[in-house]
């Protein structure tokens, strides 16, 4: 009797939790349909796709896997645009070359860059990826030309150089010493950054920008909350002192009226058709903003090029090849590279164009809707979160014939157009990709002509921080060729 009392009350308590489930459910459905079918664009439907869970949406499976097997799961169940519903937003993602040209190219203006909040407060909201319209376009010329005009990236090539050979050495130096290339190419990416924004710049302000970027960096990447002393906490506080050293470099060049044609000189020298120059705080944020663009990208692919390269002798024996023809050329290195030779060496150019195709670092971007827009017959209701998936289009059949096999040689014939898209695409595609491919070309000449290295262990996957890098930043030990043991 008292079994069956309690078994009503389980049936009870089951068939009320699974009521108020089925009303959550209803509720969220009926909210979300309700402000498709009010929108003028009534004969357009949604993508088709599932919206998941109320509130938290298909967030678990997305993050519970690799995220490129919940995209390309998706995509093959519902075709090359569909929705979907994470991280509190209700989302339209886009798979196809024509989708992601739609989006940020042709149709730009109709979506703007989303950030969380937490991640704009840290990098500074003024900086150029968080804005759109007028000051967006004032400032991306100003940071278009002065990182990739030919004339500021051919005066570079020779402290880009050294910063490469410094890198290797150190890495080198000391027996059998393992490192963790991802970090160590963080190092030099950060030198890198710092080098185009503040060309060469007294050790100590580097120090503490480095120490308090690095805090910076970590936070980034936490739960953000307001409890003192936690990652997120720190590197607000990290971020303060930022703004300070900043304040004070900038002072100290004010005071001894030093004009630049870096970054930092490009941003003090900045005056409208009003006459208006830009403020500390704009100053700020957008030299935070191109560090943190700058570092953990290219360090990751460089990483990655370190490992395809590893993994594939015969290539690696080519490309040596083709870097020692330059090296003797400077007279087994005892001249300078030159910016001609950094343009010249089609083999390394595909292997990290190959590179950048596999690895897929970014693999997707974020925009928001800023009004409904009607896209191949469906409907992109205002606010929804759009995101075109580089990854997927790069790693299409359609566009390149066996995907999963890294074979440089495909790079002899370019790439469909709209189809490769490392970089980005449209007003906001990135403006430091030119250095980035400078930096990269130079570390590889100088890696393959007088170094070697052996990777350690034999983990084969893949670690997200928040980008792809091989398991544990690939652990490895590098030699100088003339002090090789063998
Ligand atoms: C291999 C290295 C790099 C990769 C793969 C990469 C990739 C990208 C991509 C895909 C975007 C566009 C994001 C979007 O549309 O939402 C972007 C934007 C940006 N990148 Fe890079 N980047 C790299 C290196 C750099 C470097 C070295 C710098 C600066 C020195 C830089 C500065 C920026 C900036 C400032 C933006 C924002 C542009 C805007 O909003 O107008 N990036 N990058």
């Amino acid at each position: 009797m008292e079994i069956n009392i309690v078994a009503s009350i389980l049936t009870y308590i089951t068939f009320l939790f699974l009521t108020i489930i089925a009303s959550l459910l209803s509720y969220y459905y009926f909210i979300i349909y309700q402000n498709y079918t009010k929108s003028k664009h009534r004969p357009y439907k949604l993508p088709p796709g599932s919206l998941g869970w109320p509130c938290i949406g298909e967030t678990l499976q997305l993050y519970s896997q690799d995220p490129n097997v919940f995209f390309s799961t998706k995509q093959k169940r519902y075709g090359e645009i569909f929705k979907t519903h994470i991280l509190g937003c209700p989302s339209v993602m886009l798979a196809s070359p024509e989708a992601a040209k739609f989006v940020l190219v042709t149709h730009s203006h109709l979506f703007k860059p989303t950030y969380p909040k937490s991640k704009e407060k840290l990098i500074g909201p003024s900086a150029l990826f968080f804005q759109q319209g007028e000051y967006h376009a004032r400032l991306r010329k100003l940071i278009l030309s002065s990182l990739t005009s030919p004339n500021s990236l051919q005066k570079r090539v020779a402290d880009v150089e050294a910063l490469a050979i410094s890198a290797l050495e150190s890495w080198a130096r000391g027996e059998e010493k393992v490192i963790n290339t991802f970090h160590e190419m963080k190092k030099y990416s950060f030198d890198v950054g710092i080098l185009a924004i503040f060309g060469q710049l007294d050790a100590n302000y580097r120090e503490q920008l480095k120490e308090n970027y690095c805090i910076v960096n970590k936070g980034y990447n936490s739960f953000p909350n307001s409890v003192p002393g936690t990652a997120y906490q720190k590197a607000l506080l990290a971020r303060k002192r930022l703004k300070q050293i900043l304040s004070d470099i900038i002072y100290e060049r004010e005071e001894k009226k030093i004009v630049e044609k870096d970054l930092l000189g490009h941003l003090l020298n900045f005056k409208d058709e009003k006459g208006q120059t830009l403020t500390k705080d704009q100053i700020s944020d957008n030299i935070i903003g191109v560090l943190f663009a700058a570092q953990d990208t290219t360090a990751s692919v460089l990483t990655w090029i370190l490992k395809y390269l590893h993994d594939d002798q015969k290539l690696l024996d080519a490309v040596k090849a083709e870097q020692k023809t330059i090296l003797e050329e400077n007279d087994g290195g005892r001249k300078p590279m030159t910016w001609a030779q950094t343009r010249n060496m089609p083999l390394t150019h595909r292997v990290m164009l190959e590179s950048l195709r596999m690895a897929s670092i970014i693999s997707f971007t974020f925009r928001e809707a800023v009004t409904d827009v009607e896209y191949n017959g469906y409907l992109i209701p205002k606010g929804w979160k759009v995101m075109p998936l580089f990854r997927n289009i790069h790693h299409n059949p359609e566009f390149f014939s066996d995907p999963q096999n890294f074979d440089p040689s495909r790079f002899e014939v370019s790439p469909k157009v709209n189809t490769f898209m490392p970089f980005g695409n449209g007003v906001h595609s990135c403006p430091g990709n030119e250095l980035a491919k400078l930096e990269m070309l130079i570390l590889i000449h100088h890696l393959v002509t007088k170094f070697r290295w052996e990777v350690v262990g034999s983990q084969s996957g893949i670690q997200y921080g928040p980008f792809p890098v091989p398991q544990n930043g690939l652990p490895a030990r590098f030699w100088k060729e003339s002090s090789d043991p063998k």
